[in-house]
């Protein structure tokens, strides 16, 4: 249907069937609507009866294609004018063959990967009749103590960016309608959700409108631009108002300055919980600042539903607030072709085909293994062929190592390390033992010993448990669990080699692991292909190219800890850390255990000189900047050559180092390559005082190297 004829229908919509459209509930209401049960207790509450339900748009969190298609049908049998439901879930990272988590794929920097693994994501979704999925995630994170940076990226604007254009384009591919096989993306959490003070849950998020502009809103605008179907409010303020009623927000810069005219969706009940941020005094309030800012859906509370009608009447909604809120859900089901065909993907018969198919799990594999990071390698891995290996602690059995958002995965489809490296190793080599994630039992010390005590090399399986980060995980504490520091001190004192492998969802304080290992590989939560990846790293079948898209702090002190700060007025410089009067702490390193980009290899590449076409950029011409990168080792690698640039003296302060390109070098020993990258004015831009977005003639510093911090160097000056 054409914008013409949806009007037309909406010229037939009473305007309860319209207010009803901007209703989402859970997919129970409709799934076991059949019970009536639903309909009461905490739901009569919320005041939702039958005919809201009937009359409602979409519904969250319901998948398979049998279910869709009997809910659909029994739904479309009722809607008094057969406007079809719209399915949306959180597949975040996989719907049923699930890869790594989102913060672990940011590590691939394996942008076509990515790509790939939501294009997966989408067809397992969608031939199980979902519609929509509430992904990318692309709020930039700066502190680990926040538990849902497992689902971000990590702390570049730049890099987020790209991950946030692949990750849409994988999901919708570029015909939603034609391609029945692909989802509607949704990018969250719009704004800035992933900057809460103190890193604890749904806090409040406080920020200069520079601030936001330059490093918190790039990756939802590149997400938009690659032409992502709808946008999610966040639960959290924006300059001290809530997203899902800040209009300055949603109609002035999303919808005014980036022209989006797509969806809004708000985040699980964010319309209500306006009334406990103290901005709103009741529902009804809720609701009129809600459909003022511009938010289409309601999810899962009724304020639209039970006040919209005596807004209207009362005239404080015009009533083509509700019609364009309408218009814009009835597009997006044309845009899904959903009038023509209201099962879209739904089909059984290709369920089976598709979900967990090889391919799929192939694809899982792969971005597991370029997902991981060597953080330390003492020369204890790979393993050598002919090791005894001891294979010890939480994680060694496990294969809960989907992480939190693994939507309708099952960890019994998850390969655990120790079945991975059985199936690699002869049994006379390896020998497991494991033990609880937070406390130890005598018996499982015993075992884990005894399992030691034969072997000439430990492999120690750590790691936070699942619900220790996702959404409401939140942690003050970013150490392991006390049990398994104790674990790898009596470990450490049989003096034979030790690599620890990191199961977890944020970037952890490693203290008392780091030093005390010979070797540390960082997993994330890796996916349903994890221990395979993991057991052919560990090997040395594959080389690991991972390279971390989050800083790793030395202690929860220093957080927020990132690459791209300021000099401040008073740097602390090398030679001058015994000086009082600087920016530095009296009981720790300014800089972070492990900074972001970093990564190591089983080979080594030999950086050649910096390479710089000219000393001066004019405004309409580029510079070539290149380096020859040699592959000095005995194995192949992958080595992740990146630029950054500082601008030397800004309108505003300027970061020491910002990330404005990468080049990805498959090597083999000896070979070299060479990264070539070429360096215009757009990408010299900020964000002024004034908010102008602009570049300054003046000096600059180019940077490239291996990771954020160990980089070769040249200037340049930046001329009218
Ligand atoms: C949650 C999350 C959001 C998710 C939504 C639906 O509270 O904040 O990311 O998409 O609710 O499950």
């Amino acid at each position: 249907m054409n914008d013409q004829q949806l009007l037309d229908l909406i010229g037939q919509m009473t305007r309860e069937d319209k207010i009803a459209q901007l209703l989402q509930l859970t997919g129970a209401f409709y799934e076991g609507f059949h019970d009536k049960e639903l309909l009461t207790g905490p739901m009569e509450e919320l005041g939702v009866n039958e005919a809201m339900v009937n009359a409602s748009g979409s519904a969250l969190n319901l998948s398979g294609a049998r279910t869709i298609t009997e809910v659909q049908q029994t739904y479309l049998k009722k809607n008094r004018l057969g406007i079809p439901l719209l399915f949306m879930a959180d597949v975040v990272h996989g719907f049923k063959t699930i890869f790594p988590i989102p913060l672990a794929i940011g590590c691939s920097w394996n942008l076509p990967l990515a790509e790939k693994s939501a294009e997966i994501a989408a067809r397992e979704s969608a031939v199980s009749g979902i519609h929509v999925t509430f992904a990318p995630m692309v709020d930039l994170v700066r502190d680990p103590r926040w538990g849902r940076v497992m689902e971000s990226t990590g702390e570049d604007p730049h890099l987020n960016s790209l991950f946030a254009r692949a990750f849409v384009r994988g999901y919708q591919g570029d015909d939603l309608k034609g391609d029945k096989e692909r989802l509607a993306s949704c990018v969250k959490h719009f704004a800035a959700y992933g900057a809460p003070e103190g890193g604890r849950e749904y806090n409040t998020v406080d920020m200069s409108e520079r601030n936001l502009r330059e490093y918190y809103l790039p990756a939802y605008k590149a997400a938009i631009e690659e032409g992502c179907a709808l946008v999610m409010a966040s639960f959290n303020t924006v300059d001290g108002i809530p997203a899902s009623g800040n209009e300055k927000l949603m109609r002035g810069i999303l919808r005014g300055e980036w022209g989006y005219d797509g969806v809004v969706i708000s985040d699980w009940a964010s319309i209500r919980e306006m009334i406990a941020h103290g901005v709103c005094e009741d529902d009804r309030e809720a609701a009129l600042k809600a459909i003022r800012a511009g938010i289409d859906i309601e999810m899962m509370t009724p304020c639209y539903v039970h006040h919209l009608p005596e807004l209207l009447a009362g005239g404080e909604v015009d009533e083509k607030l509700i019609d364009e809120a309408v218009l814009r859900i009835l597009q997006l089901k044309e845009k899904l072709g959903l009038f023509e065909n209201p099962l879209r993907g739904a089909d059984p018969e290709r369920e089976r085909e598709v979900i967990l198919c090889d391919d799929h799990r192939e694809a899982a594999y792969e971005l597991a293994a370029e997902s991981c990071v060597l953080l330390k390698n003492n020369g204890s891995l790979p393993l050598s062929p002919n090791a005894k290996v001891a294979l010890v602690g939480p994680y060694a059995e496990s294969n809960d190592i989907l992480g939190w958002w693994s939507c309708a995965g099952d960890k019994e489809d998850a390969v655990s390390l120790a079945a991975a490296l059985r199936e690699r190793m002869d049994s006379s080599r390896l020998t497991t033992a494991g033990c609880g994630i937070e406390s130890i039992s005598s018996s499982e010390r015993d075992a884990m010993f005894a399992a030691a005590s034969d072997a000439d090399v430990l492999v120690v399986a750590f790691g936070e448990d699942v619900a220790m980060s996702g959404e409401g995980a939140s942690r003050t504490n970013l150490q392991l669990p006390k049990a398994q520091l104790e674990l790898l001190q009596q470990l450490a004192a049989t003096g034979k080699p030790i690599a620890v492998v990191l199961f977890n969802g944020r970037p952890l304080d490693l203290t008392g692991v780091f030093e005390e290992a010979d070797a540390v590989l960082e997993a994330w939560f890796p996916g349903v292909e994890g221990g395979a990846a993991i057991a052919d790293l560990l090997l040395g079948r594959v080389n690991p190219s991972g390279r971390l898209s989050m800083s790793f702090p030395h202690s929860v002190g220093q957080v927020p800890v990132h690459y791209n700060k300021f000099n401040t007025g008073r740097p602390l410089t090398p030679g001058h850390e015994d000086e009082r009067y600087i920016s530095k702490y009296i009981d720790s390193p300014n800089e972070p255990l492990l900074p972001f980009g970093f990564g190591l290899s089983y080979t080594e590449f030999e950086y050649g000189e910096l390479e710089i076409s000219g000393a001066k950029l004019s405004r309409n011409e580029s510079l070539t900047v290149q380096v020859k990168v040699t592959n000095t080792g005995l194995r192949s690698g992958i080595e992740t050559v990146q630029l950054y640039i500082r601008d030397l003296a800004g309108e505003v302060v300027r970061p020491l180092r910002e990330l404005k390109d990468f080049v990805r070098l498959a090597l083999k020993p000896g070979e070299t390559g060479t990264a070539i990258f070429t360096l215009t004015e757009q990408q010299l831009r900020y964000h002024h005082s004034d908010l102008s977005f602009t570049s300054d003639s003046g000096a600059f510093r180019v940077y490239v190297g291996s990771n954020s911090r160990d980089t070769r160097e040249a200037g340049f000056q930046l001329v009218p």
